[in-house]
């Protein structure tokens, strides 16, 4: 398979288990919703939710900004048709990676009006390098060098979300 082990699956838990101590302690005692940004995050919602101790509610929508392996991100849609209502309540956004921030930065810009407390957002990954948002991410579990990965979550034209490893995707391989 063209696909370069970069994080195998027992460190991706580690460091999800991390981030949800994290969260479980910022969060307490607080109305928290998770809003997970699909397709990417499912694997990365899933298993944070498990991890994170405060009671909190989950909300999905689908954001698509991206073609395969262009490194050029498209013009982003958001289908907020399913967004729960989030009045009074802490948001944390959560993505799979934040390679342009584009897409989060919209996502962000787009629940101003929400009623929601706060807004805030947590990654698997970071392409640091290629950031082009002025939004930064809240929480990252790993900074990663610009190389497109595929794996627990992440696709090359849909495939591949099904690896429990994170690896660079090779095209010549
Ligand atoms: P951004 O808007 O540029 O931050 O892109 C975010 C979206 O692009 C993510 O939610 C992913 O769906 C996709 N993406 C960015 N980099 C990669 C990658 O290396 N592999 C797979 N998908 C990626
Ligand atoms: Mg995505």
């Amino acid at each position: 398979m063209p696909v370069r082990p970069l994080i195998p699956a027992a460190e991706i838990e580690q460091a999800v288990q991390e981030l949800g101590r994290r969260i479980s302690r910022d969060y307490a005692g607080q109305p928290l919703t998770i809003l997970g940004v699909l397709t990417g995050s499912i694997m990365l919602v899933a298993d944070l939710m498990r991890r994170i101790e405060c009671p909190h509610k989950l909300g999905l929508i689908q954001a698509s900004s991206y073609r395969g392996t262009a490194t050029t991100a498209g013009r982003l849609t958001l289908d907020l048709e399913s967004l729960p209502d989030l009045e009074g309540r802490h948001v944390l956004v959560v993505d799979d990676i934040f390679d342009t921030g584009r897409t989060l930065e919209g996502v962000v810009e787009r629940l101003r009006d929400s009623g929601a407390l706060s807004v805030r957002t947590a990654v698997l990954l970071w392409k640091r390098a290629r950031t082009q948002a002025a939004l930064r991410p809240d929480y990252v579990a790993f900074e990663i060098p610009d190389v497109f990965v595929v794996g627990y979550g992440l696709d090359f034209n849909d495939e591949y979300r099904h690896l429990p490893d994170i690896g660079e995707w090779q095209p010549d391989a």
